[in-house]
């Protein structure tokens, strides 16, 4: 095969190049020679400069700083760890632009044990020229070809296989399978691929072939596929160094040094495309005119300088072009030419390999030289030997100064004296040239006296490497379906949506009606909201939330002035005795009252208390049963107001006046309708959720009148407890729910509210855990623990302002070890579980707003939503998905959602106050 195919220079065959311009042709022959071969000399100082100009070029690029096209670029390739031995199973590699115009397909069977290893099959396919310059649909069709032919002849069925992509020119890669081609090197120039990911291209064209259903998981750098490929051996490989067609390596970078990676943890490879180097400062000097003009004729003016004095593709063509010149100035051949060394590409690697191989005697040089054409006499053979040995002795010096630069970087990043190191050598340069390696060696032990390298030779020429990572992407991709198929059932589509939206316009009217409903439609004996002539001062309690609350409510002309307290309440008081639970409220009111200078005082009393009660008028209130974390004995089917009042009456000391009870939406919708008159509608989203709206009294079943309003206290939380909603349910909702303290009950709230959701998230972590998705398979004892996972921390999580870094963070506070794919994937159930929970609140809101709109018989209803609750306000995206939820499902309300300030308590005071003026009862 010919190894250098098209040689990614301009074609000008027969047509003869000149004696170098600017180079005298003196009569002296070996005077002559012996100035060529000078220029190809490059001191050691000038190495050292070339090293250090590179190694700033590397950590400017790694800072992310503009960086020319004449810098190196350090592309991060998304492979974050060398091998561990483990990774198995069968995958087809397929290798474009390692090594000229060859392209080559591999099987490769990973044993997953270490040192087993099965020997690869391979073939390869020479690349026709008008291919590697025409479309580049071509290109990838061929490619597609060829894996065909070579899998048809093995005994593999067509469904299910897994391809790593070996792609071997610079790339900006965004994920294991996503690259975009940033330019052409080497030989290669076809139109349209530029700017465009490699991986889809070849996706395309597989499926355009048709033949065979392969999968491409994972697109990689040759120098990857070289390190990664390597036998471990005294230490971990963590450089690729690739000298084939062109020039590159690979290394593993600290990550937190990597700008463009939002990650602070471990490491990452980097390709440094170090063949498009070319700082004048450094390289200048050692740039010979035949440089100049190989750089001139080839496919990519101007660039991949570096890689132009190094890379395979262009040593027998640099040796050539000297070669022609002394002949053209008659000091070598006789003056004669011959057509293979005018013509571009007429001298190959392989030639100059040969040429300078010892064991091939003089006899052999001969041979080559006349296949070439030419007659040389002994001592034109001789020459032609110096000029090759000039030629890849200075590229191998050359690569040896970039090595030693990064080398210099890693030594940098992990901030140590020596380094011991092993290097991944690949590509055909160190295959056929018998001195690259130990010129090489030597160069790399002057310039980094303090580094202890060790080179070794690719397995496979990087196939294995190729199929490791594929092994790992495809591990990923598998583990990202389980994910998608563990979250699918969290994900609602619209229809989903108006259909709970319906079912609650139902279970609406049922309620309503006093028909058997999950909704019970409290009627709450408050008919209108605030009109702000309330006045006075009033006590009020807040139950039920996240807080206890008493507070002072001076309700005045210039507004509303509160003082209050937050009291706790322990778990064993919510769930001890009711005796117990109300004997502590009146103490925290004595207190309060105490510390206020209000003792002796019996100001009227608005009681939040955000459960679910029976009223028959204001002041009355029959708890139905306990919700959220509550479950005081003997408290349910008794009037809340009368416990209140005879745990005051044990109290003797205090005299409290208990006006009304209000359940917490409705005192939220009072103090925001104190602001805006068209607020009609009350939401929770909080600890536990709810809602209450002013609805037609006539609609009112259980009490009389025909005229006027009532605010309905939906109890929504309830809905879906007669099993309506057991399509939506997912087996993490039935595990919350089982676990809870109220089995059954509470189905809507336990998918939305505050209570639940971090329970609901943390079921999901436990179960993709269980998978082997998450943390390694590896269960905690932490997650295991109930209400380890707050719902504040899927607001932490989501905040757009935390990188993911700080996901992290958060995480391992919760002893949870894990790596950026785990905190993505927690991230990603987190917004799957509360964007599941903001739709299902705007469901319910666009019920009710719709009832309403269609009550009024409007065409379009204004109205404003006073909305509560730490979920509510904290987490950043959800008061915007319930929103976007009621425009979607509502479109004839114009809705706007006012957040309340001062909570509930001030609601319940207005509450008060207007039943005060009612019964004309004396306002302090
Ligand atoms: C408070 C109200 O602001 O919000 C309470 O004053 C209400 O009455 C609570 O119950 C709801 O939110 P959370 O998150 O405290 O349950
Ligand atoms: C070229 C490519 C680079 C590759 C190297 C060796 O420099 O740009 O990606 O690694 O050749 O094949
Ligand atoms: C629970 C209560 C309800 C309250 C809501 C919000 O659902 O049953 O009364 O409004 O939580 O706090």
């Amino acid at each position: 095969m010919d190894f250098i195919g098209s040689l990614g220079l301009q074609q000008r065959e027969g047509v003869p190049s000149c004696p170098q311009e600017g180079l005298p042709c003196p009569s002296n022959s070996s005077e002559l020679v012996q100035e060529c071969l000078q220029q190809f000399k490059v001191t050691g100082a000038q190495l050292r400069q070339i090293q250090i100009s590179l190694l700033d070029s590397m950590e400017q690029a790694l800072k992310g700083q503009a960086s020319p096209a004449s810098a190196v670029r350090m592309l991060p390739t998304y492979v974050g760890s060398t091998p561990h031995g483990t990774e198995q199973g069968d995958f087809v590699v397929l290798e474009l632009g390692a090594t000229g115009a060859s392209l080559r397909v591999l099987w490769v069977t990973l044993m997953g044990i270490e040192g087993h290893k099965m020997e690869p099959r391979s073939q390869e396919f020479v690349i026709p020229q008008e291919v590697m310059l025409g479309p580049g649909q071509q290109l990838f069709d061929f490619a597609a070809r060829c894996l065909s032919e070579f899998l048809d002849a093995l005994p593999v069925g067509n469904q299910g296989l897994q391809l790593g992509f070996s792609f071997s020119f610079p790339c900006h890669q965004t994920g294991l399978d996503k690259s975009t081609l940033i330019s052409w090197t080497k030989g290669f120039r076809c139109s349209g691929v530029e700017g465009q990911d490699v991986v889809q291209l070849l996706r395309d064209a597989i499926q355009r072939q048709g033949t065979y259903s392969i999968d491409v998981v994972a697109v990689v750098n040759d120098t990857v596929g070289t390190m990664m490929g390597c036998e471990p051996g005294v230490g971990p490989c963590e450089v690729g160094l690739v000298v084939d067609t062109g020039t590159n390596a690979c290394y593993m970078e600290e990550a937190r040094h990597v700008a463009v990676l939002d990650e602070d943890r471990g490491r990452v490879c980097i390709s440094v495309e170090w063949g498009s180097f070319s700082d004048d400062g450094a390289l200048g000097p050692v740039l010979t005119i035949f440089d100049r003009t190989l750089d001139h004729e080839s496919l990519n003016l101007g660039a991949q300088r570096f890689e132009k004095m190094i890379g395979g593709l262009y040593l027998g063509e640099l040796v050539r072009l000297v070669l022609a010149h002394l002949a053209q100035c008659g000091v070598l051949f006789g003056g004669y030419t011959s057509p293979a060394l005018l013509r571009q590409g007429g001298i190959l690697l392989e030639h100059v390999a040969e040429i300078e191989d010892p064991s091939a005697g003089a006899a052999r040089v001969h041979a080559i030289l006349q296949d070439l054409g030419l007659n040389p006499s002994a001592s034109d053979a001789e020459f032609v030997q110096h000029v090759c040995a000039a030629v890849c002795t200075r590229a191998a010096q050359l690569c040896a100064a970039a090595l030693a630069a990064v080398l210099s970087r890693l030594q940098h990043s992990r901030e140590q004296q020596t380094l011991q190191i092993a290097v991944a050598t690949g590509g055909r340069v160190f295959e056929r040239h018998p001195r690259f390696l130990s010129i090489l060696q030597e160069t790399v032990m002057l310039l980094a006296p303090e580094c202890d390298v060790s080179f070794i030779p690719s397995v496979d020429g990087g196939g294995q490497g190729v199929a490791m990572v594929t092994a790992v992407a495809a591990r990923l991709a598998a583990h990202r379906c389980l994910l998608e198929e563990t979250l699918a059932p969290f994900r609602l589509t619209r229809e989903q949506l108006a259909a709970v939206q319906a079912q609650m316009r139902e279970a609406m009217a049922k309620g309503l009606q006093g028909e058997a409903s999950s909704l019970r439609m409290l009627p709450t004996y408050v008919r209108d909201t605030p009109d702000g002539s309330e006045r006075g001062d009033f006590l009020a309690l807040d139950l039920g939330g996240t807080n206890f609350r008493v507070l002072l409510v001076h309700v005045a002309t210039g507004g509303v002035q509160i003082t209050s307290q937050i009291y706790s309440i322990p778990e064993c008081v919510a769930q001890g005795s009711g005796q117990q639970l109300f004997d502590h409220i009146v103490d925290c009111i004595v207190d309060f009252q105490e510390k206020q200078g209000l003792s002796g005082q019996s100001l009227p009393l608005g009681f939040t208390f955000s459960f679910p009660c029976t009223q028959l008028g204001l002041d009355q209130g029959i708890l139905l049963n306990w919700t959220k974390g509550f479950n005081a004995s003997d408290c349910e089917g008794q009037d809340v107001v009368c416990l209140l009042r005879e745990a005051i009456r044990r109290r003797q000391a205090v005299e409290l006046n208990v006006v009304a009870i209000v359940n917490d939406t409705v005192g939220t919708m009072m103090s925001c309708g104190y602001e805006d008159p068209h607020c009609e509608v009350g939401l929770i989203v909080g600890t536990g959720t709810n809602a209450c709206y002013m609805e037609e009294l006539r609609n009112v079943a259980s009490v009389a009148g025909d005229s006027g309003h009532m605010c309905i206290n939906m109890e929504w939380g309830a809905f879906g407890d007669d099993g309506s909603l057991s399509m939506l349910s997912t087996r993490f909702d039935a595990s919350v729910d089982q676990a809870s303290i109220n089995p059954g009950k509470q189905r809507f709230e336990k998918m939305i509210s505050g209570m639940y959701l971090g329970e609901i998230v943390r079921h999901t972590l436990l179960h993709l855990t269980s998978l082997g998705v998450l943390f390694r398979g590896q269960q905690t004892q932490r997650l295991q623990t109930r209400d380890i996972f707050k719902t504040k921390f899927l607001s932490e999580i989501e905040s757009d302002s935390l990188a993911l870094r700080q996901v992290r963070a958060i995480l391992e506070d919760l002893g949870l070890s894990l790596t950026s794919d785990d905190a993505l994937m927690v991230l990603e159930v987190c917004q799957a579980v509360s964007q599941r929970a903001a739709q299902l609140c705007g469901a319910g809101v666009a019920a009710v707003v719709e009832k309403i709109r269609e009550n009024r018989g409007l065409e379009e209803l204004t109205v404003s939503v006073g909305v509560d609750g730490t979920l509510y306000k904290l987490h950043p995206h959800f008061s915007s998905l319930v929103a976007a939820t009621v425009r979607e499902l509502a479109p004839r309300c114009v809705v706007t959602f006012l957040q309340s300030e001062d909570g509930s308590g001030k609601g319940a005071a207005l509450v008060t106050a207007v039943a005060c003026r009612l019964a004309q009862m004396p306002c302090v």
